[in-house]
């Protein structure tokens, strides 16, 4: 009895390491090839007053460290961690993680660098996208090993979109390898053709991004915000619009796409039921109260995004609409959800810590919210020609996100280093939905 206990315990400090690994990871890419390159990008931009006149390389350098450098990273650690598989058997797969994190990690930076310097693309680009793919493969192979203890047992909704968010992953990361390929033997330089990317693009969000949210969402938000259930349907009709716009963006046919997009989106507040009154009080113990509201407000910015997208498709001629709205999604959606949701639940799958600032995860969440907002508004006014001074409102707004995703990271580095762990003696939830023993997804 004592032996399964320490056993239980070494078992749950190694997978809270492990988890740390995937999210300190995460964190430098966010912070340093990710977002500073975003905002030297966007000081370029602005001081030439002209969208289109940088690197595509650099741009999508920018956008790749986003994405799968931080949003997958992070995504891949949780993964691991709340698989009630791995933590029963736990060494053959906990050294089988650490080699998906060596692989991930190295791909991800080695796509960077060879992207950013031209270093011996030819070669580096592809093998940075295998690397990431073999490592994705081993996080797929460990998942599906997982079944359900009562196999007879219907999967809940939120499953499901977990699932399909899980494809959409894959199926990125299949067609960020092949065009790796494709650009090493064609190609003049390391960036993706501009029409491959515009697809690519609507399938990083909406077939991966996007449906990740959602499934946590329908996971979590009922017991973080107190929301009444989920409408299972309109969940499913959401995922289901989803991908019918990544396929006919995939065609080409961005007009139906968008379209669908923004079905999806409304589907998916239905739903949720994110903007209707909560049934209980939302859980905001140890965190900052405002949680709640930043939540909603990131649901806000998935309709502002959608609707941006249709209107592109009408009005846009020299991408003002179409960056605003990506812009509306990857920073307004998916940033203010894992600052708000990240900074809820990571410091206590981290070794069972308390936050370690509830007024930090405010100014962050605040600063994001105040950038995000210049940004889109400026980008369309500006990119479009619409009205000149709005050029100068855009290096504000990068400097603005810059501080406020500087702030969560200092937040969350904080709490993994300065605040004690209570794993070993004293389990403590601090009000997370059903974990257990000490935070799986369940
Ligand atoms: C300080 C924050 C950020 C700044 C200043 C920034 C800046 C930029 C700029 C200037 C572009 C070029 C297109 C345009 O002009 O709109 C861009 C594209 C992009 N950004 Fe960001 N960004 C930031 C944060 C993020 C985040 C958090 C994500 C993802 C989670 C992200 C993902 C992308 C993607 C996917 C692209 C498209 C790249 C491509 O063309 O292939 N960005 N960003």
């Amino acid at each position: 009895m004592v032996q399964a206990l320490r056993a239980m315990r070494e078992r749950e400090a190694a997978m809270s390491k492990l988890l740390m690994a995937f999210i300190v990871a995460g964190l430098v890419f966010m912070l340093f090839p990710g977002t500073l390159l975003g905002v030297w990008n966007l000081l370029q931009i602005s001081g030439r007053a002209q969208s289109g006149s940088i690197s595509p390389s650099w741009l999508q350098a920018h956008g790749h460290a986003q994405v799968f450098g931080w949003v997958g990273s992070f995504l891949l650690g949780i993964g691991f961690y709340s698989i009630p598989k791995l933590r029963e058997r736990a060494t053959r797969v906990i050294r089988a993680a650490w080699v998906s994190w060596a692989l991930w990690t190295l791909g991800v930076g080695v796509r960077w660098v060879a992207t950013v310097y031209r270093w011996e693309w030819r070669a580096l680009v592809p093998a940075g996208g295998m690397m990431e793919f073999s490592a994705f493969c081993i996080f797929f192979v460990v998942v599906s090993q997982h079944k359900p203890k009562d196999s007879r047992s219907t999967l809940e909704p939120w499953v499901w979109v977990v699932m399909s968010a899980t494809i959409g992953f894959l199926l990125s990361l299949g067609a960020n390898l092949i065009e790796s390929v494709g650009v090493a033997l064609r190609g003049v330089d390391p960036a993706f053709p501009r029409d491959f990317d515009q697809r690519y693009l609507v399938l990083l969000g909406w077939g991966f991004l996007v449906p990740f949210v959602w499934g946590f969402s329908a996971k979590w938000m009922r017991v973080f915000l107190g929301l009444r259930p989920v409408r299972p349907r309109f969940l499913l009709a959401a995922v289901i619009l989803a991908f019918l716009g990544v396929g006919c963006a995939a065609a080409g046919w961005f007009g139906i796409a968008t379209t669908f997009l923004l079905a999806a989106t409304i589907s998916s507040v239905v739903a949720i039921r994110i903007f209707e009154s909560s049934q209980q009080e939302p859980k905001t113990r140890g965190i900052h109260k405002s949680f709640p509201v930043f939540v909603r407000i990131a649901y806000g910015w998935l309709l502002i995004a959608a609707s941006l997208g249709v209107a592109a498709c009408q009005w846009d001629t020299s991408g003002g609409f179409w960056g605003a709205s990506r812009h509306a999604l990857t920073v307004g959606f998916v940033g203010t959800m894992i600052l708000g949701v990240g900074q809820r639940i990571l410091p206590a799958f981290a070794g069972m810590r308390l936050l370690w600032s509830p007024r930090l995860m405010f100014v962050g969440l605040f600063l994001l919210t105040l950038g995000c907002t210049l940004r889109v508004c400026c980008e369309v006014l500006a990119y479009q020609g619409y009205a000149t001074w709005a050029w100068h409102f855009l290096p504000a707004s990068a400097l603005i996100e810059l501080m406020a995703l500087s702030v969560f990271t200092v937040n969350l580095l904080c709490t993994f280093v300065l605040q004690k762990s209570h794993a070993v003696n004293e389990p403590m939830t601090v009000g997370l939905p059903q974990l257990a023993p000490a935070g799986n997804l369940r």
